[in-house]
């Protein structure tokens, strides 16, 4: 085996990794507290929210934490009254309540960047 064939196959097995972490961070992402209660823990990042999609059941308490490793941005969950800043170095807090099946679509009310209209996520209400 070469050397560049061995770069190549480290390089790989990093990857795998490297990928392998983000599904585990995406799991942790979502904790479910007690019955119909859950925490989130979001990243808004130029030009994403992270986790891009969240399922609960109706009638689901949730407390979202969110903050950004960057620059400004918003969190508006449209048809609520849920309106968030989120501040790099801080972190934002809310609890709201889903009562209805309902699937939310989630903007960044905040210009932060050329992708700034494509900063979006769903909360789906089952
Ligand atoms: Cu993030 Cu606009």
């Amino acid at each position: 085996m070469n050397a560049e064939k061995l770069a190549l196959s480290i390089a790989s097995i990093l990857l795998l990794i490297f990928f392998s972490l983000i599904l585990y961070g995406a799991k942790d992402s979502i904790i479910k507290v007690s019955e119909n209660k859950y925490e989130i823990h979001y990243i808004a990042r130029q030009f994403s929210f992270f986790p891009m999609e969240l399922r609960i059941p109706k009638g689901s308490i949730l407390d979202i934490y969110i903050t950004s490793p960057e620059v400004i941005h918003g969190f508006h969950i449209e048809g609520t009254n849920v309106n968030l800043m989120v501040i790099p170095g801080a972190i934002t807090y809310y609890r709201a309540k889903f009562d209805n099946p309902v699937e939310y679509k989630i903007y960044c009310h905040e210009y932060c960047g050329l992708g700034h209209q494509n900063m979006m996520s769903k909360i789906i209400v089952e």
